[in-house]
């Protein structure tokens, strides 16, 4: 039922008309329909969000470098580098010196090399975007080749999924 038809009702219930009812049972059906409005928005938003992360390519180094925000995109960078550093050193102060790190929308690994550079011993990566999850993965099976066989790499794990429904 539409707005308009819900509005209807309730017109008629106010000339006297008893259908469906009565009052309370027209608002509820009313709310029941924006509840379902509401979900279907929200689904409708994720998967968006998904595709839009899935159907973006990797891009080397040079072509990065190419880009309109590449300044601003190292700019950001640093300052999480510099966030993900203090962050760890009040972890380790307070206690644990074995960190575990829940990445929520970890991407295609970007921030793997903080990780790594942080020395953390665990990290649990998860994204909405499916493809983006396998392209972290094999980001840091590629690292974890390609480093010194003495360097302790973190452990990880990649999870698909919604964040705002874990
Ligand atoms: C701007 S990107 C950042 C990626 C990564 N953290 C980085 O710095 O390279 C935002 C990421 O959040 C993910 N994302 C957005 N909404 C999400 C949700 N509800 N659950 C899980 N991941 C989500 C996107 O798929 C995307 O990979």
């Amino acid at each position: 039922m539409d707005l308009q038809s819900a509005r209807n009702e309730t017109v008629k219930e106010d000339e006297g008309g008893n259908r469906g009812g009565g009052k309370a049972a027209v608002k509820r059906r009313h709310e029941e329909e924006e509840e379902q409005t509401s979900s279907t928005k929200v689904l409708d938003h994720s998967v968006k969000v998904a595709s839009h992360y899935n159907s973006l390519q990797e891009v080397g180094l040079a072509a990065r470098s190419r880009s309109r925000i590449f300044f601003m995109r190292n700019f950001n960078n640093w300052l999480k580098s510099i966030l993900i550093g203090e962050v760890l050193e009040q972890v380790r102060g307070a206690g644990p010196q074995q960190v575990s790190v829940l990445d929520l929308g970890c991407g295609k690994g970007g921030d793997l090399l903080k990780w790594r550079r942080g020395g953390i011993h665990h990290l649990v990566c998860a994204d909405i975007a499916a493809v983006s999850v396998d392209q972290c993965q094999s980001r840091y099976e590629d690292m974890k080749k390609k480093s010194h066989v003495n360097e302790k790499i973190f452990s990880a794990q990649f999870i698909n999924a919604d964040c705002t429904k874990v």
